[in-house]
């Protein structure tokens, strides 16, 4: 049966937008929704794979939704908090070790933001715009770019992301 964080997520939400949040604010936030989707599909794989230098899938996703957030309380922007930080959380929801294959794994390169996409349809309920961001977040290599504020904030994020956790300067771990 598909999960039901979506409804229990969003009326637990509670960032706003035009509010100053520090750190310890944002994460908790971020660890609330985890919780939450770790209670429900496969969120909880994503830790067994390692993403960049020792960063497992999760700790990065856990990264880009921080990232994420401190971008849009930093530039005021206002944002659906709850869809923002759950798409995050699953934008690299792809389940395999990708360092398996060639040495520039094209396939999943070009190909993980849809099967990120159809895994987290399949096991979480997810809004139209939740999926739009994980099927996009890999822009410009997915060639349609994302139609919300969000999306484009979390690709912003997720190269950000990339950048600190090959240079080993992480901002977040949970
Ligand atoms: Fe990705
Ligand atoms: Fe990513």
């Amino acid at each position: 049966m598909k999960a039901t964080v979506n409804a229990a997520a969003k009326a637990a939400c509670f960032l706003r937008s035009g509010v100053s949040y520090n750190k310890q604010e944002i994460v908790r936030a971020i660890e609330h929704q985890a919780k939450l989707l770790l209670a429900e599909g496969n969120l909880a794989k994503t830790k067994e794979y390692i993403q960049h230098s020792d960063m497992s899938v999760f700790q990065h996703c856990v990264h880009v939704a921080y990232i994420s957030c401190l971008l849009c309380v930093k530039l005021k922007l206002d944002v659906s908090w709850d869809e923002l930080i759950r798409a995050a959380l699953l934008h690299d929801y792809f389940l395999y070790d990708w360092h398996d294959g060639p040495p520039f794994n094209f396939k999943h390169a070009f190909g993980h933001p849809t099967f990120a996409a159809r895994n987290a349809a399949r096991d979480y309920k997810l809004t139209a715009k939740e999926i739009q961001i994980i099927k996009r977040h890999m822009w410009p290599l997915t060639v349609v770019p994302p139609t919300c504020r969000e999306g484009w904030i979390v690709v912003l994020a997720d190269k950000i992301c990339t950048l600190l956790e090959v240079a080993r300067k992480e901002r977040v771990r949970l």
